[in-house]
């Protein structure tokens, strides 16, 4: 008799042959998807038979078979440890674009007045709704995400609905032009992929979500002056970056911050990720 362990092997061994680098993980997250259930609810059920032919699971896996992400398959993302709602329209939040998160929050919570914080280029939502979470409904920043995405903006609606509900606003603009400021912090992760750094697993991406004129810095050369003319002394800024864009961002934020703290900071693996900019309080 066929058993969930059975279904689970011969989705894998499918997902294998098709090149998923993650087979049996990719195979278990459609399986729980499909039965509703967690994990750990899946291994506990492993020995039992499958309910019905799994008509719809099969169909996942072939989708996956041809390359779809698992994330669009489900709808669903987990970053920092939240679930976000996805959709094809919106990119699906990195690993590395947690620090951003983890950054603003701890220059947030250093303040006792209301700092005023976008995040542009919000996409689902994953880095100003997470922020306005680990941050609690009782701290008093203003939190704001802005895309020229409306597309991009209902999927964060829904998502600072179901995680954060009122606490986020949401602004469909062009970078930071719809703003008269002052800010206290600016986080992004827009675009910055050169059309060369194209590969298949990025098919299935919105191009709008991750490719940027002028060899990728496109997005940040326009909103790095913006920047510079919102934000108040004592602010902060934090960008994700391409690591082959280290030395433009270091030399960009330099000459349009002589009197900031300008970093460039490591993800995980080591690459230069980040451009922070930290400006002095006021003397
Ligand atoms: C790389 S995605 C990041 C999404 C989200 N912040 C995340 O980290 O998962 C970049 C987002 O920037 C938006 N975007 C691109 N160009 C923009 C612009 N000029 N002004 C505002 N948003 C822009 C795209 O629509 C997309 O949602």
């Amino acid at each position: 008799m066929l058993t969930l362990r059975d279904v689970l092997r011969r989705a894998t061994e499918r997902l294998r042959q098709s090149g998923s680098p993650t087979p049996r993980l990719d195979a278990e997250v459609l399986l729980c998807h499909v039965l509703g259930i967690d994990r750990a609810e899946l291994y506990r059920r492993l020995p039992e038979q499958p309910p019905g032919t799994l008509e719809r699971f099969w169909e996942l896996v072939a989708r996956r078979e041809r390359g779809e992400p698992v994330a669009y398959l489900t709808g669903h993302r987990e970053f920092y440890g939240l679930d976000f709602l996805v959709t094809p329209e919106t990119l699906i939040p990195r690993p590395e674009t947690e620090f951003l998160v983890t950054w603003a929050a701890e220059r947030l919570r250093a303040r006792h007045d209301e700092p005023r914080c976008v995040d542009v280029g919000t996409g689902c939502g994953a880095i100003i709704v997470s922020l306005a979470v680990t941050l609690g409904k009782q701290h008093p920043a203003v939190l704001v995400g802005s895309d020229r995405s409306l597309a991009a903006l209902q999927v964060a609606r829904v998502n600072r609905e179901r995680l954060a509900p009122g606490r986020v606003h949401l602004v469909c603009g062009d970078l930071l032009s719809w703003c008269r400021g002052p800010l206290d912090l600016v986080v992004a992760n827009l675009p910055y992929l050169r059309p060369d750094q194209w590969h298949p697993g990025l098919a299935w991406e919105p191009a709008e979500a991750l490719f940027a004129p002028d060899e990728g810095f496109g997005w940040y050369a326009r909103l790095l002056p913006q920047v510079a003319t919102l934000l108040r002394s004592g602010g902060g800024c934090i960008v994700e970056i391409d690591p082959a864009q280290a030395e433009r961002a270091l030399s960009t934020a330099r000459s349009l911050f002589p009197h900031g703290k300008i970093a460039i900071r490591r993800d995980l693996a080591g690459l230069s990720r980040y451009l922070t900019i930290e400006l002095p309080d006021p003397t």
